[in-house]
């Protein structure tokens, strides 16, 4: 049974995970009106669907455990961006403090002493090293980039490759 404490910081991630999927779609749809970068595009589409998986999986742990998870009201995510190198910055930057919420949720389960929880919480914190290394890595490709348009189109491609190695692991 969860703590009335932990179920209401578990349902603050469900917001958060709802939330992130609804940012990177944002990415997606602006990246699909940008010319040439059809896997960058797909990139980000796929990214929100994954954030989608991370809110489902808390919704049927909360449920599961004896809780009951809040579907959110969400706020509109930012709709465009500078370049593309803007919203790879931003999505760094939004998965850090993707692990910053983690991490704070793992504090509270070791406080409440809800060893399940803390369990079910490392599949998180697994994921979110790889996420930001990934972005990590994306981020300082682009800045090698700079305004290069050969660049952005081996990104493109290269971009690919990189998510298909990130579903293999
Ligand atoms: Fe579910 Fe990218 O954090």
């Amino acid at each position: 049974m969860l703590s009335k404490t932990m179920q209401e910081a578990l349902n603050e991630q469900v917001r958060i995970e709802a939330e992130s999927s609804q940012v990177y779609l944002a990415m997606a749809s602006w990246a699909e009106i940008q010319p040439g970068i059809d896997n960058i595009t797909a990139f980000f589409y796929r990214h929100s669907d994954e954030e989608r998986m991370h809110m489902l999986k808390l919704i049927h742990f909360i449920n599961d455990r004896g809780g009951f998870a809040v579907v959110p009201a969400l706020k509109q995510p930012a709709l465009t961006f500078p370049s593309i190198k803007h919203a790879f910055e931003s999505l760094l930057k939004h998965e850090i403090m993707v692990s910053e919420s983690i991490n704070h949720l793992v504090d509270i389960a070791l406080q409440e002493k809800d060893y399940a929880t803390h369990n079910f919480l490392q599949w998180y914190v697994a994921e979110q090293i790889e996420e930001e290394a990934l972005a990590r890595t994306m981020n300082d490709k682009l800045e090698l980039i700079g305004d290069d348009k050969g660049g952005l189109y081996l990104f493109d491609k290269d971009i690919l490759t990189v998510s298909v190695v990130e579903e293999e692991l």
